[in-house]
């Protein structure tokens, strides 16, 4: 990768620290900001795959390693300042996920439209290359499955139509400005430093491990895309090295599991280590889409990217994670 000065927001969640800890360990001394409101992700988390700095307002030189920088993109002159010297912006912060944008689409809205539009402004001010978006399959929304990058969107959630908001703004900052935005929308991805998520996968796991019951939105039967972290961070290394402005590319696996089939999947990998889950069916959740797999087919022409983990290892993989973590 020849972009080695990089703005990571949202680097201490879950995707962020594990793109960092790839990062660090494919290449040799990369300098990473990392901007991050702490509203999830902790430096604690940071600290378990790596030493940091901390910067201030006062402090906008870009340092070797990696450095946090406390602060909300919501924040324009926060964004404007420490998006200075820097090659490649990943825009990971968001607030993240259907539920929270049903409870509140204002603050979805603040921080997804104008947090992306801050960021996007910040960086075609400071002459930034290339820009990483986290996008989903929530703006897609309610259509028939398999979701791809030309279907027209109809968003169900606020955070769909956030996200969405987020891809046109992407678009424009390249066809007007020649930013390399490209982005990425995830499948819906579990794995390793997810402890603090309530996805699917994670809240199963975390539930049954605290002895809790496990709850499952409805009667099981809609369906989702799980993408393993691993595979999710190749995909965003791939989009960073190659040139692809104004691109969407879907990542996720291409396969449609029911969320009933995936507890069913983990209550055996815990069963296996002794570990009982209890399931309970509580009312469908609002602004839930019923069916949502995607296909990958453009990815895996264009990215030269193709899923690797199978969700059976990977559930395992992340139980022992949840495991390794009491
Ligand atoms: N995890 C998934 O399954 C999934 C699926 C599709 C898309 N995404 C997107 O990927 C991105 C990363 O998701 P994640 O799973 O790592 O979430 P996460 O909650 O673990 O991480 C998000 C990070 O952003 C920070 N943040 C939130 N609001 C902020 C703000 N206003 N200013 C600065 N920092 C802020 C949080 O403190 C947190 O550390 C998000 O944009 C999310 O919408 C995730």
């Amino acid at each position: 990768m020849n972009l080695l000065n990089l703005l990571i927001t949202g680097g201490c969640g879950f995707i962020g620290t594990s793109l960092i800890h790839r990062l660090l360990h494919s290449h040799s001394n990369p300098t990473i900001r990392v901007l991050d409101n702490l509203v999830t992700g902790t430096p604690c988390d940071l600290s378990e795959i790596t030493r940091f700095g901390t910067a201030t307002s006062v402090d906008c030189h870009l340092k070797r390693g990696v450095t946090l920088i406390q602060d909300d993109i919501r924040d324009q002159d926060t964004t404007m300042y420490y998006a200075q010297g820097v090659d490649c912006v990943v825009h990971l912060a968001a607030n993240t996920g259907v539920g929270p944008s049903v409870e509140n689409p204002r603050l979805d809205m603040e921080c997804n439209v104008l947090g992306t539009l801050n960021m996007l402004e910040a960086a075609r001010l400071n002459g930034v290359k290339k820009f990483i978006f986290a996008s989903s399959g929530a703006p897609a929304g309610e259509v028939e499955p398999p979701i791809h990058e030309e279907l027209p969107p109809h968003p169900v959630s606020p955070y769909g139509a956030s996200k969405l908001a987020g891809e046109g703004y992407c678009s424009a900052y390249f066809r007007t400005f020649g930013i390399e935005t490209v982005c990425l929308r995830f499948g819906n991805v579990y794995g390793p430093r997810s402890k603090h998520k309530s996805s699917v996968v994670a809240k199963f796991i975390r539930q049954a491990l605290n002895g809790e019951v496990c709850e499952i939105f409805g009667d099981g039967t809609q369906t989702r895309d799980f993408l393993y972290i691993d595979d999710l961070v190749r995909a965003l290394v791939l989009a960073m090295d190659k040139d692809f402005g104004g691109e969407t590319f879907q990542i996720a696996t291409g396969l449609e599991r029911t969320v009933g089939e995936v507890a069913e999947m983990i209550a055996q990998a815990l069963g296996r280590r002794g570990i009982k889950m209890t399931i309970k069916h509580t009312q469908p959740r609002l602004g839930d889409v019923k069916r949502n797999f995607a296909d990958t087919s453009k990815a895996k022409r264009m990215l030269g990217w193709e899923p690797e983990v199978e969700l059976e290892d990977g559930i395992e993989r992340t139980i022992e994670y949840f495991l390794s973590q009491k």
